[in-house]
Parts: structure tokens; C-alpha cells; sequence
């Protein structure tokens, strides 16, 4: 249905809207968050089958620890529950040819979860079909003045020189260093903003918004964004 030609090569997604989707079944908005991880495995699994390389998933940003405690460790409980199928399942993504990353500040998570996610990156396969970086206390520019740290403590070494650092440099020295720039980012829930999310490279990246809310959203609204997205006229600033 959709030429090869015209798909992204790296799709990210603001996974927004599970407490609304709660609210409105009468449900806490715990149940929201249980469900939305189901519909995270479903759309990465079918990005992957129709050959997108890169996928980058918005899971929990530096700002959510403003939510109610119980919030936040159900969220946590739910991170650890894929980390723990994953490794269970560790062949089987093998074979499908996931490359999980986590990007942003893993360090304030619990000893355990920070253990599965390390024991998972370094169990990658090489030469992967599809790149699922998940993003947990993740910030746009938490990532930056993170990078900005590690050229400054680059220069004052005397590893690099000042006119080094460069648009490439910082690129490489965010979370998604060797990958291409999300080319359409995905946003449910009706929300129109970017929260933070993947702040230097979404420069130039085309946007796709949507009143689905997160755990109703199906490989048909992907599919949608997909094609709206091969209409897209890319100009980079040409013409
Ligand atoms: C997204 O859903 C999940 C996280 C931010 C962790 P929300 O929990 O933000 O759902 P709404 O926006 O309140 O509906
Ligand atoms: C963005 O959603 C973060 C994630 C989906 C993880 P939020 O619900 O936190 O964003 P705001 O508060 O509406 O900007
Ligand atoms: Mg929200």
C-alpha cells in the first residue's frame, strides 16, 4: 500500500493521552498507562514489519515527576514489566531484529530497572532491522545541557578545539548520536506541542497530530500518518 520509498526512516511518538482514556472509561488513569504499553508493543512491532529503521518512543519525560507518587511507580512497574519480557524474549527480538536504546537519565531510576536496560542494550544485535530507542526521563534539553557538558569537559582537556564543536559535534553527543533525525514525529491526544521531546532534532522534522487518545490508537492511525506524510513536500529550505 505504501511505497518504500516515501516511508520515514525514523518515526517519533509522543505516547499522549492515557489518563484522558482512563477518565473516560470511569477507569484510574493507572489502567490508561497499562493500556497504552500494550498499544507501544503493537505499533513498534508493525513499524518494524512494514521496514522502519528508527523509532523513538516518548515514555516519560523530565517533567512527569511532577505526578502523584503512585502515578509515577506504576509507570515505573510498567517499564520494568517490558524490560523483564524483553530479556525473557531476548531471541525472539533477536530474530526480529529490535535494537532497544533508552535515552535520557536513567541514572535516578531503581538499581534493577537501570540493570535490565543496560543487560538489554548490550544484548542488541548487531546489524538490527529496527531501532527502538524509549525514551524514560527524557528532556529535549536535559539531553542538550548534557551534551554541552560533555564538549565543554572535551575542550577544557584539550581533546577538542572550541571551533570543533560544531552542529555535527552536538549531534554527536546526544542520546541519538549516529542516527538519523526523526524525519515525522506523531502526537495523539489532540495536544499541538512538542513537550520537550527530541528538541535539536526535530528541526526540520514534519508533524503529525491526532484527537486519538494513546491506547485507542491502532496501526490504522499510524498507517494514516504514513501516508500523509508521503504527501509532504520536504524542502529543507529550498525550493
Ligand atoms: C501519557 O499520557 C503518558 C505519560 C506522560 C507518562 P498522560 O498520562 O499524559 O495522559 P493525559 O495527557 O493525562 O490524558
Ligand atoms: C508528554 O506528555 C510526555 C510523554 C508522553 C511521556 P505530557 O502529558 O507529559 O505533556 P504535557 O504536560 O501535556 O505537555
Ligand atoms: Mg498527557
Amino acid at each position: 500500500m505504501l511505497d518504500k520509498e516515501l516511508l520515514p526512516r525514523h518515526v517519533g511518538i509522543i505516547m499522549d493521552g492515557n489518563g484522558r482514556w482512563a477518565k473516560k472509561q470511569g477507569l484510574p488513569r493507572t489502567e490508561g498507562h497499562r493500556r497504552g504499553a500494550e498499544v507501544f508493543r503493537a505499533i513498534s512491532t508493525y513499524a518494524s514489519d512494514i521496514g522502519i529503521p528508527y523509532l523513538t518512543f516518548y515514555a516519560f519525560s523530565t517533567e512527569n515527576w511532577k505526578r502523584p507518587q503512585q502515578e509515577i511507580n506504576v509507570i515505573m512497574d510498567l517499564f520494568r514489566d517490558f524490560l523483564h519480557e524483553a530479556e525473557e524474549r531476548q531471541e525472539e527480538n533477536t530474530q526480529r531484529g529490535f535494537r532497544f536504546r533508552f535515552i535520557g537519565d536513567l541514572s535516578v531510576l531503581p538499581e534493577d530497572i537501570r540493570s535490565l536496560a543496560a543487560f538489554m542494550e548490550s544484548h542488541n544485535p548487531e546489524n538490527g532491522r529496527t531501532t527502538v530507542n524509549v525514551a524514560v526521563n527524557y528532556g529535549g534539553r536535559s539531553e542538550l545541557t548534557r551534551a554541552f557538558h560533555l564538549l565543554l569537559k572535551k575542550v577544557q582537556s584539550g581533546e577538542i578545539d572550541t571551533q570543533d564543536v560544531s552542529e555535527a559535534a552536538i549531534s554527536d553527543a546526544l542520546y541519538t548520536a549516529g542516527q538519523p533525525d526523526p524525519d515525522l514525529i506523531i502526537r495523539p491526544s489532540g495536544e499541538l506541542r512538542l513537550s520537550n521531546f527530541l528538541t535539536w532534532q526535530s528541526a526540520y522534522s514534519e508533524f503529525w497530530f491526532s484527537d486519538v487518545l494513546w491506547p485507542d490508537f491502532t496501526t490504522d492511525d499510524f498507517d494514516r500518518a504514513l501516508l500523509d506524510f508521503a504527501h509532504r513536500s520536504r524542502r529543507f529550505g529550498g525550493i
